[in-house]
């Protein structure tokens, strides 16, 4: 895939703002993928040139964090939490419901672009495990037989259900 002139220009202008800085390389990419929604493998390339760090080091950030995307996220990102308190409240169950029925796994995008699904770490909200989240939406004490309606809602959003 080749990145568009207009988003080359673009990602140049966002590694030289941060030219000169100790530790350049995360406000690069948490600029990077704000603005363009996922950090693919050309515009790693593109940071390691102009920034001058290996790719490896590029990548090994951008797999390692949640936060950073390699491929484009769907419009609605729900986050089903597994961290220990939403864990022992069986959110895995729960995370097995939304991808059985997105027939998607965790970290997959649907087809249509709509939903992508992440596994994530505690996101703040213990008391009101198992939690789940959408495009930052908060949904709290989450069951399995919710999971369905949750959806449902979104996809009544885009007229689809
Ligand atoms: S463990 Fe799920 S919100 Fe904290």
């Amino acid at each position: 895939m080749a990145i568009i002139e207009e988003t080359k220009k673009g990602i140049i202008a966002i590694c030289k703002s941060h030219k000169g800085e100790p530790s350049p390389l995360m406000p690069v990419l948490e600029e990077v993928q704000k603005k363009y929604g996922y950090i693919p493998l050309e515009v790693q390339e593109l940071i390691s040139s102009e920034m001058d760090i290996p790719v490896a080091e590029i990548y090994g950030v951008v797999t390692f964090y949640n936060f950073f995307s390699l491929t484009p996220k769907g419009k609605y990102v729900i986050g089903v939490c597994l961290g220990t308190a939403c864990y022992v409240k069986n959110s895995q169950n729960i995370l097995d419901k939304f991808q059985d029925i997105l027939k998607i796994k965790a970290g997959e995008t649907t087809d249509d672009g709509l939903f992508t699904i992440e596994a994530i770490r505690c996101m703040g909200a213990c008391a009101l495990a198992p939690a789940v989240s959408v495009n930052g939406k908060v949904y709290p004490q989450v069951s399995v037989d919710e999971v369905a309606a949750i959806v449902n809602d979104y996809k009544k959003l885009e007229g689809n259900a």
